[in-house]
């Protein structure tokens, strides 16, 4: 059976408070916060939410709870371009939480809450299977219990749709989940968890990149911060695709913005190359405006911006 350029991600849903403040506090510190928002968040959702604005056809795997907070991003996702058939209210839970300072140099520190996110175990994704098994990609990160990223995985190799792991926050995975990932889209430090290499200029990022194909992956994304994006081939030699320069306000949801517009290009024909290019474009204007869902481009600012730039 032939698939549509359908992407199914599998991810967490959470609501962000950001505080954002001069310095973080120190242990035993209190810091005067300067402004206080809640935000919609998770790093699944504002994949999906990168995906939706971006044009991707999607559908979303995910646990919301059954709190007012829920029925809102739930409505919101919607809004987004998101089938969200597959997002399950889980009763009795609440939605995840996610507490972010945000510093004056726009640096972030998050601590998180899994609430209903705990609730999507290999049972959850066994009953939404035919979601992986009908898309032609699907997109991971790891806010969500480990077996059952891995659960999604191995559907997804079994019905030959395309496994994207970006591997946030930084876990250690075994070979076995590894193995079945097609494309993997660490940053420098959760490249370094799961290589043991420190990755701090292009040619370590190289060698990362070699010890990740190593491990059966075929396509290697490094997200290097303002440095851009080493882009690595199995088999091929690496490149360094810089980003664009913007004044950034904060980071939150940068590289889940990169992650959702990268595999909508791809899944649209773009070469990885243009895919990169694109998914840079959307995380810059994404890092221009503050917090996760609220800062995700739609798909005509992506165009606007890369014809801008030439
Ligand atoms: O990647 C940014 C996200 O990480 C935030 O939205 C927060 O919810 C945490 O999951």
């Amino acid at each position: 059976m032939s698939k549509s350029a359908k992407l199914a991600v599998l991810g967490s849903i959470n609501a962000d408070h950001i505080l954002n403040l001069t310095h973080f506090p120190r242990p035993g510190e209190t810091v005067i916060g300067e402004q206080y928002t809640v935000a919609f968040g998770g790093k699944g959702a504002n994949q999906a939410v990168a995906a939706g604005r971006a044009g991707a056809d999607i559908a979303f795997i995910a646990c919301l709870g059954d709190d007012a907070i829920g029925e809102r991003i739930r409505a919101q996702l919607v809004r987004d371009n998101i089938d969200t058939a597959a997002v399950e209210t889980v009763s009795g839970e609440p939605t995840g939480v996610a507490m972010i300072f945000v510093n004056g140099e726009g640096e972030n520190s998050i601590g998180i809450c899994a609430g209903a996110n705990a609730a999507l175990t290999p049972d959850c994704v066994a009953r939404h299977q035919q979601v992986i098994a009908n898309a032609s990609a699907l997109l991971m990160q790891l806010e969500s219990p480990l077996e059952s990223v891995q659960a999604a995985a191995k559907i997804a190799r079994a019905h030959q749709t395309q496994v994207i792991l970006n591997p946030a926050p930084a876990t250690p995975l075994d070979d076995e989940l590894l193995a079945l990932v097609d494309i993997i889209t660490p940053n420098e430090t959760e490249a370094e968890s799961l290589t043991g290499i420190a990755v701090s200029s292009d040619e370590d990022a190289a060698r990362a990149a070699e010890a990740l194909h190593a491990k059966g992956i075929g396509t290697v994304l490094i997200t290097l911060g303002r440095r851009g994006v080493w882009l690595s081939e199995q088999g091929e030699k690496g490149e360094r695709i810089a980003g664009f320069t913007v004044k950034a306000v904060d980071t939150i949801a940068a590289g889940d913005t990169f992650n959702g517009a990268f595999i909508t290009a791809r899944l649209e024909g773009k070469s990885l190359h243009d895919a990169v290019r694109f998914a840079h474009a959307a995380a810059a204007i994404a890092v221009t405006r503050p917090g996760a869902q609220p800062s995700v481009p739609w798909r005509a600012e992506i165009d606007d911006f890369l014809l801008q730039q030439g």
